[in-house]
């Protein structure tokens, strides 16, 4: 009989597709099934996020709850980039677990899960030509690593300490990919890595077609039957005249991006060590919104970095007036070990920090209504993915906004135009078109 696998994924996409190889590893080598019950399980991995300190704190509560309650003889794994970051800390710290697995060594699942207090969190290992067995959550939408790793140094964030070096995946292997993904039915593929529209800057061993990310998104958008390209995340610095001609040109890109802003002031951005000024981010969304009309970008902030002054937060207020962002994700700045900021001494007070996110997230809710409220009367082309209660049906436009109508299963992995009637802060409701 399989044994059973139970695993909890805390963090960003790349740790969505990461738990996706471990699940498709672990199953097909090592005959693990699946479950969603913890208490059944032979097997729980936690895979875990570090990029702030909430998540951190967050896993040895869990391992507490796990331990407590795991059936006798199951075993407790610890993967992902806090498993790099801490490594056998975590051992020592809790005995129970098992093993513990870093982020840039998804490969090596079915080496350590049988070997008791193994630790592998080398940020060196190469796994950019590793052939990963099949596994996906989503049956409409694909998630493909395109790189791993990350080169740049934001003095605030601690992702390349945990996944180390950044390495282009070679096109061969991520075509075939998404055309394997295809050949299954789906229509949607995200395009994944730190710094995407890096892409092509360094390779592991393999060969590759595509020597930058606009070649990347030519090749990929060959695909047929592949009909929609999205990709998380580009940076801002990166966005050359080219990349935003391909972006605006290719008819299979959805016109959505996501261009992590940071800070609106020049002055700490260079803190920060972004290499973009103010003035050339808001260049950069200028054109898009020229090049893509009813584009939707989407955003990253930070606030409370250390030294942030009332005039910088005025900065990235201003930038947010601006741009108008569809969705803004915002955090607190959380000093994180192996960074540079968290040395500097100018760290801003929580409440100041505090009171700035809740003024940036208030502007920007209004900001996010004022959009989805004027797409009421628009046509959309919806891809729909899920079966919601109520004999609701859900997808996302083109440009990723959750949208619902009224339907049944017939309607799930089809794309259909739809009117839309009404509208809440996150979520579009409208009619199918009938053709
Ligand atoms: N390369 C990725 C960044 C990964 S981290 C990208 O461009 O999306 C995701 C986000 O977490 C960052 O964009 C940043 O806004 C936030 N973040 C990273 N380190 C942080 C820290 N120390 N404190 C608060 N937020 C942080
Ligand atoms: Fe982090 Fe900056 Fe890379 S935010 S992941 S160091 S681009």
């Amino acid at each position: 009989m399989s044994k059973k696998l139970y695993i909890e994924t805390l963090g960003c996409a790349m740790n969505v597709r990461d738990s996706e190889h471990i699940i498709a590893e672990l199953g097909e080598k090592k005959d693990y099934e699946l479950t969603d019950k913890m208490e059944d399980a032979d097997l729980i991995l936690i895979n875990t996020c570090s990029v702030r300190e909430k998540p951190v704190a967050k896993l040895f509560s869990e391992i507490g709850v796990f331990k407590k309650k795991r059936k006798d003889g199951a075993k407790i794994g610890v993967t992902g980039c806090t498993a790099s970051h801490l490594g056998e800390e975590i051992i020592k710290r809790v005995p129970e677990v098992d093993f513990v697995l870093g982020a840039r060594n998804v490969s090596k699942i079915t080496q350590v899960v049988d070997t008791h207090h193994a630790v592998e969190i080398s940020t060196e290992h190469d796994e950019t030509t590793y052939d990963f067995s099949d596994y996906r959550s989503n049956r409409y939408k694909a998630l493909v690593n395109i790189s791993i790793g990350c080169d740049k140094q934001c003095t605030f964030c601690i992702v390349p300490a945990t996944r180390g070096e950044e390495l282009s995946i070679p096109s061969s292997i991520i075509v075939k990919e998404v055309e394997r993904a295809v050949s299954s039915g789906v229509k949607e593929v995200v395009l994944l890595g730190q710094n995407v529209n890096n892409y092509g800057r360094r390779f592991g061993s393999g060969e590759s077609g595509a020597k930058n990310f606009t070649e990347l998104l030519r090749e990929v958008s060959q695909v047929d039957g592949l009909e929609r390209i999205r990709f998380t995340s580009p940076h801002p610095l990166h966005m050359d005249d080219e990349f935003l001609q391909e972006f605006a040109d290719n008819p299979k890109v959805c016109p959505q991006i996501h261009v992590p802003l940071q800070s609106g002031s020049t002055q700490l951005l260079k803190r920060m060590k972004r290499g973009y000024s103010k003035e050339w981010f808001l260049d950069r969304c200028h054109k898009i919104r020229q090049m893509v009309p009813n584009v939707a970008i989407s955003t990253d902030i930070i606030v409370g970095f250390p030294g942030e002054s009332d005039e910088d937060f005025a900065d990235t207020m201003d930038v947010l007036e601006k741009v108008r962002f569809d969705q803004l994700f915002s955090f607190k700045y959380s000093p994180r070990p192996h960074t540079a900021a968290a040395e500097y001494e100018d760290q801003v007070p929580d409440e100041i920090a505090s009171e700035r996110l809740t003024r940036l997230q208030a502007r920007h809710r209004e900001i996010q209504d004022e959009i989805m409220q004027s797409r009421i009367g628009e046509t959309e082309e919806v891809y729909f993915e899920e079966l919601k209660s109520g004999g609701k049906v859900a997808g996302r436009t083109a440009t990723g906004r959750l949208t619902m109508v009224d339907g049944s299963e017939e309607l799930l992995g089809q794309i259909k135009d739809v009117k839309i009637e009404k509208a809440s802060l996150t979520t579009l409701f409208g009619k199918i078109i009938k053709s």
